[in-house]
């Protein structure tokens, strides 16, 4: 029974742990992290800055996510076509010169990710468009505010990005 109960409290502190050093790729199309469902409700708090609000195909965007005066620890941002929380993305563009103490890619080069859990008041990104880009654009970010209990936003979106002419 010991034992029992031993395994048990093992396997829940494991599910609950997460993913410390970034989301797998398995949650690069829902954008959901693999951990229990999240505590969360109400408006989501994490909005992003760009340094514009349109794009070129081939060229870049830099942006940051945030909350005003809240922290999180684990972040998985893209961008895509959708801005519907649950759509499925299809990720477009890459991400590059990452600052490598915070983030680290996954999904190819088509998302970053957190690579520790410590507490972060923002992160900064590029974004690269590809050179055939077109449409409609937004960035998306899953923030994870707590491992366990588990405290995640899903779908922050950012304003939509059109390409300039
Ligand atoms: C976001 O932009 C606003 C307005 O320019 C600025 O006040 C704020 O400091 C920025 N926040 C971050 C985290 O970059």
């Amino acid at each position: 029974m010991l034992l029992f109960s031993v395994v048990v409290v093992a396997s829940f502190l494991c599910l609950g742990a997460g993913f410390p050093h970034g989301a797998p790729s398995i949650a690069c199309k829902g954008m959901v992290p693999g951990h229990l469902p999240t505590v969360t409700s109400g408006t989501n708090p994490f909005r992003f800055n760009l340094s514009s609000n349109a794009y070129k195909p081939g060229e870049t965007i830099q942006g940051t996510l945030y909350a005003p005066g809240q922290m999180f620890k684990g972040f998985l941002i893209e961008v895509g076509a959708e801005n519907d929380v649950s759509s499925e993305e299809t990720a477009v563009g890459e991400f590059i010169n990452l600052d490598a103490s915070i983030e680290k890619h996954v999904c190819g080069t088509a998302a970053v990710t957190h690579i520790n859990n410590n507490e972060k008041s923002s992160v900064s990104f590029t974004w690269k468009a590809s050179p055939d880009a077109k449409g409609t654009l937004y960035v998306r970010a899953t923030v994870v505010q707590q491992f366990f209990p588990s405290r995640y936003w899903l779908g922050a979106f950012s304003v939509p990005l059109n390409p300039s002419k």
